[in-house]
Parts: structure tokens; sequence; C-alpha cells
């Protein structure tokens, strides 16, 4: 068993959707990024990388490159779980940490955890989200970002290998270790 730790912050600003944990959240302001800037997708993508010992997303997905414009962070976790489990490696067990001040991340739990779940391709059970306000102090308090936290546990195994809408990768993984992100947004 191997243990990694991710951890990703993003301004929120005015003008963008929230999208955090691969769902859309209803929120006036959303997080400012290059990619969609889903914080929680790229803590636990870290999470991950860290615990197969291969490096961090910011090597494979540069924010200078404007292939990943706009990039789908489902897609990018999708690409992360192929490639640790192209390196012999299932996912066991992730435990997420949102710092948020705004808006209340409760109601959303159950979604974020079936929607982080199926890219890690295990079950909501041993997906776990927990959410903190920023007590009013610091960019988090302030409700000027939004910043996550991740810790996975993976194990020797193959991930459940299904496809993926389109043909290319984005960083040459095989295709047919891609998951689908399904859920609409
Ligand atoms: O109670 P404590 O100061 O430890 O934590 P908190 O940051 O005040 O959060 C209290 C509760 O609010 C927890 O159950 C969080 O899951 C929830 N919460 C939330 O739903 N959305 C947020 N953005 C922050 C916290
Ligand atoms: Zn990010």
């Amino acid at each position: 068993m191997r243990v990694g730790i991710g951890h990703d912050t993003h301004r929120l600003s005015e003008g963008r959707p929230l999208i955090l944990g691969g769902i859309r959240i209803e929120h006036p302001r959303g997080l400012l990024g290059h990619s969609d800037a889903d914080a929680a997708l790229h803590a636990v993508a870290d999470a991950l990388l860290g615990a197969a010992g291969l490096g961090d997303i910011g090597e494979l997905y540069p924010d200078n490159d404007s292939r990943w414009e706009g990039l789908d962070s489902r897609r990018l976790l999708s690409e992360v779980v192929a490639m640790v489990a192209a390196a012999g490696w299932r996912t066991v067990n992730c435990d997420l940490i949102v710092h948020a001040q705004e808006p209340k991340i409760g109601p959303y739990k159950p979604a974020l955890r079936a929607s982080i779940a199926r890219l890690l391709q295990i079950d909501p059970s041993a997906m776990n989200v927990k959410a903190k306000t920023g007590e009013l102090v610091g960019p988090i308090g302030r409700a000027e970002a939004i910043s996550c936290e991740a810790v996975v546990l993976i194990e020797p195994g193959e991930a459940e290998p299904c496809p993926y809408p389109e043909n290319e990768s984005s960083v040459g993984i095989t295709p047919s270790h891609f998951g689908v992100p399904d859920t609409p947004r």
C-alpha cells in the first residue's frame, strides 16, 4: 500500500461557474484558472500521483500550455487514474477536505462523493468529503479562494478499464483505461 497527499487553491471570481469535484455548484462566483479550476479534482489527482511516485499535475498539464485551456478536470483525473493503473495501482480510499467560507458544501456532499468515486473507480463509501470554513479569517475566511486537500491510499491492482468517448489521450494514456465522466453540469 502507498499513500499520497494533494493540495490545490483557486481564487473565487465573478463570472465563472463553480465547478468542484466534477459537479456544478450553484454560486454567484466560481473558481478562476486556466482549466475549469476544479480544486477538488486537482487535489485528488495530485494525491494519486504522489502515492504512485509520479510527480504532480503541473508536470503533465502545464498551465502555460494552450492545449489545457478550459480543460475538463474529470478528464484530467481519469487520465491520472489510468496512468496510476498502468503503473500497477488502484485506489483503496480517498479523504477530501474542501476549505470554503462559502457556499455551503453540505448539501452537495453525496453528489461530490458519487462524482469523485466514479472517477476513481471506487465505491462512494470509500470516498469521504469534509468541508471547513475559514472562520472568516485569511483568504479562505474572506471567501477570496477555495482550497482542497486530499489523501489517497492505493494498493497493487488494476483499475476497471472503461472506454472514454474521445480516442485521443491528452497525455498519451491508453484510451481503454479512461473513465467516462457523465455527470451533467
Ligand atoms: O465546526 P468547525 O469549526 O470545526 O467547522 P466549520 O468550518 O465551522 O464547519 C462546520 C460544518 O459546516 C461542517 O459539518 C462542514 O461540513 C460544514 N461546512 C459546509 O457545509 N460548507 C462549507 N463551505 C464549510 C463547512
Ligand atoms: Zn487547480
